[in-house]
């Protein structure tokens, strides 16, 4: 057993990351300043593992806060998932979301290396990639990152810190090992039915074609039906968020020494919009209205991945690899929360 500082605990995959942590026997301190997250989650899952889940409220970048955090805990190791996550915000605010995504972990990495933590899971984003041709697809952890949005930016210079704070205790002799791994389209909902999706506003695709098909949206708005795809919309991947939370464990099980991984966590497969669509309107039985909109800044024509670095390395086996399956799971935890935690 060990104990695990999570921030960003409070958010949609931080908070099934605390559960996976709590159910695999760790103790977990999750950190998060609920500018985004939900405190209804991390009460749920204090309730069902007592005296095992501490969450502090507050920023990643307080370094004094984060400091006594780190020194009146026998924390062994970060899983950081606070960050600012909306593409399209990230156009419009790309100083928030510098000062969120890079200062804020430079300040948390900094008092890491003080407390002398030596293993580190960084979430970062297949916007890394940013709008590869189609021949680069599908991407592999070694395609070029040219990414184009703020968002991207602040994912690929997450990963440049991380790895030169790395290489610069390796050369000392210390060991420092960290994880980038680099989600594709998160979706979905905890088993059990406790967990789900609540982002306000929500922004992604599957929450949102869910919404218009249960009429809580009048319709959805297709961003670009001009790519240069089959069917002119974008093409994406996706990942259930209890896969990707499996990705996690695993990859702190085999964080160790002086190693710098990265991997792709997809179900390594495209679709496009019109195909994620008509998926919806398969699972929930009814028809999803939509509109066609002009393309949103940031987002690339397609991007799909080449996931099976991770299933090699990590022995990683994604459970739900079929997108209506995805769908499914997050149907269901909509149509059971028709207002998120609040319900
Ligand atoms: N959802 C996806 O499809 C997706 C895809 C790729 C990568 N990611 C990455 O995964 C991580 C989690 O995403 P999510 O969808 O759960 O987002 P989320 O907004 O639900 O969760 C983020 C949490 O971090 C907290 N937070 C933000 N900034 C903070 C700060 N400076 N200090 C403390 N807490 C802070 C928020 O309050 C929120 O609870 C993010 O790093 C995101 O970039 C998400």
């Amino acid at each position: 057993m060990e104990h695990i500082l999570v921030t960003g605990g409070a958010g949609y995959i931080g908070s099934h990351a605390v559960k996976a942590l709590l159910a695999a026997g760790h103790r977990v301190t999750a950190l998060d300043d609920f500018r985004r997250g939900h405190m209804s989650p991390l009460e749920l899952l204090s309730a069902g593992y007592p005296g095992r889940l501490d969450v502090v409220e507050g920023a990643v970048a307080d370094a004094d806060l984060v400091r006594t955090v780190l020194s009146n805990h026998d924390i062994s190791a970060v899983m950081h998932f606070a960050a600012l996550a909306y593409v399209a915000e990230s156009v419009d605010k790309p100083i928030e979301y510098f000062q969120c995504n890079v200062t804020g972990l430079i300040a948390l990495l900094a008092e890491c290396a003080r407390a002398g933590i030596t293993r580190f899971i960084f979430s970062s984003s297949c916007s890394v990639y940013g709008d590869l041709p189609r021949d680069a697809m599908p991407v592999t952890e070694d395609s070029p990152r040219l990414p184009v949005s703020p968002y991207g930016w602040t994912k690929l210079m997450g990963e440049q810190l991380l790895a030169a704070h790395a290489h610069a205790e390796h050369r000392t002799g210390r060991d420092f090992a960290c994880t980038f791994l680099r989600y594709f389209n998160v979706a979905g909902a905890d088993s059990d039915g406790v967990l789900g999706e609540d982002h306000n506003p929500e922004t992604h695709l599957i929450p949102r074609a869910i919404f218009a098909a249960l009429g809580r949206a009048p319709a959805i708005d297709i961003c670009g039906t001009d790519f240069p795809t089959p069917d002119g919309t974008a093409v994406r991947d996706f990942i259930h968020v209890e896969d990707l939370v499996d990705a996690h464990l695993l990859a702190l099980e085999r964080a160790q020494g002086r190693q710098v991984k990265r991997y792709n966590i997809a179900i390594g497969k495209p679709y496009s919009v019109r195909e994620v669509l008509e998926a919806v309107a398969r699972v929930t039985g009814k028809p999803v209205p939509s509109n066609t909109a002009p393309r949103r800044p940031g987002d690339p024509a397609v991007v799909y991945a080449d996931a099976s670095l991770a299933k090699r390395e990590l022995s990683w086996s994604p459970r739900h690899s079929a997108l209506d399956d995805i769908v499914a799971s997050a149907f269901h935890w909509f149509e059971a929360h028709a207002d998120g935690y609040r319900s």
